[in-house]
């Protein structure tokens, strides 16, 4: 989905460059000039940027970089992951990123072609991808709960969508080829939600050291105490219930739901991802991605 003009996609969703967004934002200035300006936006050296494509582990790498960098902002410490570590384009009105104290950490699902032109030169960027087989799945979770998202009522209708990017964040193999053959112009670091998975505490030292987060062993296996799924689950400040009842009224488990690698193998059926393989292999099969996801 390549097209530069703005346009709904239902009435729910619209596109504008080649991503989507939900055109009901609450309170965020969310339209096409703020996000033409985005590319002005001015980066310093400091600035660190989570960027995914929705529901690949956002959130959980989102609470790990905010209690990273905790010490740095004693006067923030009641303040959620989503005030911390504020969303770039989902920007709520009157809030100044401009003058925000540095570092300023930062969120965002942004395809690569939109982010700051300024991020080529300075500031950090952490990417996260996760299995897309996953993605799907907990996007139709999630789909379901937001009032601001079109519901989806099967997985063949969802595999429509997630192949022609008609889901918030757009196309995720759009995403992952935007990131991954121009992550050389940028500092980034490259993870998968599958290797937190496997090892949160490697991937907490990994994110700290290419930060320049210099934190003790005691301070890093707090950070990976407090980033756990269970942990997480039971802390309102991380697990984003706190969203407003005209976004859903079901808040729960909405960004921690159930944390695991292969759950696309209790939700789609043979045919679904054998279909789903299908195009996978032909979008992909250009693309050296060294991930070794169980497809
Ligand atoms: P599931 O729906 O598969 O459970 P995002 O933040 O990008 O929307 O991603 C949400 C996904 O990350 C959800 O996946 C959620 O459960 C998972 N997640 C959130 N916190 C987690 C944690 N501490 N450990 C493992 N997975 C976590």
């Amino acid at each position: 989905m390549a097209q530069q003009e703005y346009k709904m996609l239902g009435d729910k969703l619209f596109t504008y460059k080649g991503m989507v967004f939900p055109a009901d934002h609450g309170s965020c200035q969310l339209n096409a000039d703020y996000i033409d300006s985005l590319e002005d936006f001015e980066i310093r050296d400091d600035d660190v940027f989570i960027v995914t494509f929705p529901k690949s582990g956002t959130v959980w790498t989102q609470r790990i970089i905010t209690l990273l960098y905790e010490e740095d902002f004693p006067d923030k410490a009641n303040e959620t992951t989503f005030q911390q570590m504020p969303w770039l384009e989902f920007r709520e009105k009157d809030v100044d990123y401009e003058s925000r104290p540095s570092p300023r950490l930062f969120a965002s699902h942004l395809h690569e072609h939109m982010v700051p032109k300024g991020l080529e030169e300075k500031g950090k960027i952490i990417y996260v991808m996760r299995n897309p087989k996953d993605v799907l799945v907990s996007y139709f979770h999630f789909a379901n709960k937001m009032k601001n998202l079109e519901s989806v009522e099967s997985y063949d209708e969802l595999l429509n969508k997630f192949f022609t990017g008609w889901m918030l964040g757009g196309c995720w193999f759009d995403h992952i080829r935007g990131w991954i053959s121009n992550k050389e112009k940028y500092n980034i670091l490259i993870l998968t939600y599958e290797e937190m998975i496997k090892d949160l505490r490697s991937a907490v030292v990994k994110i700290c050291e290419f930060v320049g987060k210099n934190l003790s062993d005691e301070a890093i296996d707090k950070v990976v105490e407090r980033a756990t799924f269970s942990n997480m689950k039971k802390d309102p400040k991380a697990n984003y219930e706190f969203l407003p009842e005209n976004m859903t009224d079901q808040p729960k488990g909405l960004f921690v739901r159930k944390g695991t690698v292969g759950d696309w193998k209790n939700s789609l059926t043979v045919a679904q991802s054998e279909r789903f393989d299908k195009v996978y292999y032909d979008r992909m099969k250009d693309l050296h991605l060294e991930v070794n996801w169980d497809l």
